[in-house]
């Protein structure tokens, strides 16, 4: 794994964005994993003046996102389509038809999680997949205990992660219950993976992460089972990995 260190988090975003713009200049049929969340948001910001500043184009590159709350529809303030659409796509010149998000309001849910994985296969595995970082070490909606094996399902989400994700909802029992996601075996298809961690309240994470092993309970541990992940750390997130090597 390549560890990049940086100061802050407008470092990580932008150092981010210079690889995701690398990958698209190398290839403009690239096929990027995309994150929701307060992580990636700066690199969307960045990628948003790559287009504006830097003559980026995305007309031919498509998306695959992670994830996508169940219950809630592409109109939903709070769902990660509409998350993306505004952060995003909406400011590149992407084509929507080529963007991915599972249907969070498609039923029966397997149905739409089958249909998931197929197009994975079929469009995809991305040749860049972006992650964020749970505190719990989930990825995407994966939280502890979900096997290796796993491909697109749907989760029933732990407290810890509701309750951290209300931050966006006006209240807790607004936060949806359940959620589809891309599986760890899934996320494992993808060329390279980009992982992004700032702030404090990773730094456990973070840590742990870097004292390698792989373990089912920490969901992040299986991409050492991965050739070419790049983690980058801004000085809050790395602190408590870098004390214990002092
Ligand atoms: C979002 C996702 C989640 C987040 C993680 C970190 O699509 O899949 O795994 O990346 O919960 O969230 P933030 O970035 O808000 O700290």
């Amino acid at each position: 794994m390549k560890l990049i260190r940086v100061e802050n988090y407008e470092e990580m975003s932008s150092s981010a964005a210079r690889l995701v713009e690398q990958q698209i200049l190398d290839n403009s049929r690239s096929v990027l994993g995309l994150a929701t969340g307060s992580t990636p948001l700066g690199l969307y910001e960045q990628l948003i003046r790559g287009v504006q500043e830097r003559n980026i184009s995305y007309k031919q590159v498509q998306t695959i996102s992670l994830d996508e709350y169940c219950g809630l529809s592409a109109a939903h303030p709070n769902s990660y389509r509409y998350f993306m659409n505004e952060h995003l796509f909406q400011h590149i010149d992407i084509q929507l038809d080529n963007t991915h998000i599972p249907d969070g309001t498609a039923s029966p849910v397997e149905d739409e999680c089958r249909r998931y994985e197929a197009l994975i296969d079929r469009i995809g595995p991305p040749h860049l997949q972006i992650l964020g970082l749970g505190t719990n070490g989930h990825i995407g909606f994966n939280e502890p205990g979900t096997p290796e094996a796993s491909v697109t399902h749907c989760v029933k989400l732990e407290e810890s992660t509701r309750k951290s994700n209300a931050r966006f909802f006006s209240d807790l029992n607004s936060v949806p219950t359940h959620a589809i996601t891309m599986g760890i075996q899934s996320i494992l298809k993808s060329e390279q993976i980009l992982v992004l961690a700032s702030g404090k309240k990773k730094a456990p994470a973070v840590k742990r992460f870097l004292a390698g092993g792989v373990s089912e309970d920490f969901p992040v541990s299986f991409l050492w089972k991965h050739p070419h992940v790049t983690l980058i750390v801004d000085k809050e997130a790395y602190s408590l990995a870098a004390a214990e090597k002092e």
